[in-house]
């Protein structure tokens, strides 16, 4: 199960990829986290994916479809992967073609959650994220159980750098800038699939998994 996970900021990419993860015991591919992964560690591609990330602008085109290729490239993406956040603009979009071709990979489908601008805003700054699992809450919509810490491993729950509003409204107009382009391109491709984020988690995921076995 080759799949590529679109939406906006804050539509639930995130939060199905886990999901998905445990169901199809495929890697879940995610470039935000690899660049907040970096940044952590300091190093030069932090550096760079930082200043970046903090204006809600995208890193460039030569250095994220360079850690992608990478990445597929890796044993375990072999028998699927779920790509979260790639491709983000034509460029990108293109090289991923290539690539998928080079490693001989065919049947990739394509899922874009759709979810509407103003709650997006409203997900994205109550969002919070767990410093030990990486496992994603909102502060209304999806609450820990134990409220200030995680109830999965009890870890310090924290918000991320660009979900302050102003760096959300920045990336919400990079979306429709640069990705939202990109329906049309998988559109035309015939691999593409619309799922309604506006639901509840459950049935998001339901949904997704629905279109995947191609019921
Ligand atoms: P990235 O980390 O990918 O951020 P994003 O695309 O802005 O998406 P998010 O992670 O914010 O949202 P999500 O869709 O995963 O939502 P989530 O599941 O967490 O990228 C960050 C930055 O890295 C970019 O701005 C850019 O600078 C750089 N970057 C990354 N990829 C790049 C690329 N390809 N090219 C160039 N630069 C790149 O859910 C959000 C919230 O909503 C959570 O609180 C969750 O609990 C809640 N929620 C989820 N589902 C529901 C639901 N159904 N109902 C109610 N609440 C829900
Ligand atoms: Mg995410
Ligand atoms: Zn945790």
């Amino acid at each position: 199960m080759y799949i590529l996970l679109m939406g906006p900021p804050g539509a639930g990419k995130g939060t199905q990829a886990a999901e998905l993860v445990s169901k199809f015991a495929i890697p879940h591919i995610s470039t935000g986290d690899m660049f907040r992964a970096a940044v952590k560690e300091q190093t030069e591609l932090g550096k760079q994916a930082k200043a970046c990330m903090d204006a809600g602008q995208l890193v460039p085109d030569s250095v994220t479809i360079g850690i992608v290729k990478e990445r597929l490239a890796q044993d375990d993406c072999s028998k699927g992967f779920i790509l979260d956040g790639f491709p983000r603009t034509l460029e990108q979009a293109n090289a991923l073609d290539q690539t998928l071709a080079e490693l001989r990979i065919n049947g990739s489908k394509v899922v874009n959650i759709t979810v509407p601008t103003e709650e997006l805003v409203a997900r994205l700054t109550g969002r919070r994220i767990c410093k030990g699992c990486g496992a994603t809450f909102h502060v209304m919509f999806n609450p820990s159980q134990k409220g200030e810490t995680c109830d999965k491993c009890g870890g310090e729950l924290y918000q991320r750098a660009d979900d302050n509003e102003e760096t959300v409204t920045k990336r919400l107009t990079v979306y429709l800038d640069q990705t939202k382009p990109l329906i049309q391109y998988y559109q035309d491709k015939g691999i593409y699939t619309e799922i309604d984020g506006l639901q509840s988690i459950d049935k998001v995921l339901a949904d997704i998994v629905t279109s995947l076995r191609g019921e």
